[in-house]
């Protein structure tokens, strides 16, 4: 197996890449800030955008970006939203990065559980290390918590085991990483469409307004009939590498 960055294999980005964008649900794909900085993003870190290869087969990838944070939980990035348009800024500001922000990574289905998104983040955090960013965030995106969408982050952090790894499977990865916990994200990822597109996206049916448990969110989705609009805002989990 191989670690390489996307752009040694352009080769690799349609459908070698389709099993791992599968692996998301179609809402977090349309986070309009996501899709208004992919390009910057791809352009201003293409470093940091790691692939996991076993000859054309895309096993993981991750990707992470480079910003300037005072290790300070106040002065936090607004989460995976707020770290995306931040680090674009900095960069194209010249605003020398001290902190790389781990934002994604996708194992292959078929090659869950085998430890590879640990190997992902720690390519990338040793790429953090040679370009000298002595701090490592990541706005984790618990697993287990879409199971929970009831429940409050400031919770759901809490829920450890007997052996005092955390409850959920993304979590724990990082702990063994050496990972601790910082604080909840909220707004870390705002996705709003019309109901049509929020019906598309989940394959549900929203026939009136409220909120409503949808497969893969974390958080509830509101549904708005009267302003034909469905609104979802993820809180996700800090997390700091040592
Ligand atoms: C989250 C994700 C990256 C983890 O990848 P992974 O390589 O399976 O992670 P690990 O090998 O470290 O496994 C993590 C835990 O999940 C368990 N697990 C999850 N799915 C599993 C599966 N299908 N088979 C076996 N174990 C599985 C592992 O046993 C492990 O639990 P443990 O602590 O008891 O050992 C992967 O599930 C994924 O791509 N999810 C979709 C995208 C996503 O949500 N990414 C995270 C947000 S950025």
């Amino acid at each position: 197996m191989q670690i390489v960055t996307t752009r040694d294999r352009l080769d690799l980005t349609g459908d070698a890449m389709a099993p791992l964008r599968a692996a998301w649900p179609t809402f977090a794909l349309h986070d309009p800030v996501s899709i208004e900085y992919r390009d910057a993003f791809e352009a201003c870190f293409p470093q940091y955008a790691v692939l996991l290869v076993d000859n054309d087969q895309v096993l993981a990838n991750a990707a992470a970006v480079a910003l300037r944070w005072n290790g300070s939980v106040a002065t936090l990035p607004a989460g995976y939203d707020g770290a995306v348009v931040q680090s674009v800024t900095e960069h194209h500001a010249g605003i020398p990065a001290d902190t790389l922000c781990i934002m994604s990574a996708t194992v292959h289905p078929s090659h869950l559980g085998q430890g590879l998104a640990a190997m992902a983040l720690t390519a990338l955090r040793d790429r953090a290390a040679q370009a000298g960013l002595p701090r490592v965030i990541v706005p984790v995106r618990p697993t287990l918590k879409a199971s929970y969408p009831l429940t409050p982050m400031a919770d759901f952090l809490t829920w450890l085991r007997p052996d005092g790894l955390h409850l959920d499977p993304w979590i724990r990865t990082h702990q063994r990483l050496g990972a601790t916990i910082l604080a909840p994200a909220p707004r870390s990822m705002v996705v709003t469409g019309t109901v049509a597109e929020w019906e598309k996206w989940t394959a549900m049916a929203f026939p009136q307004t409220g909120p409503y448990v949808v497969p893969g969110a974390l958080n509830l989705v509101h549904i708005d009939r009267t302003l034909d609009q469905g609104h979802y805002e993820e809180t996700n989990l800090w997390m700091q590498h040592h």
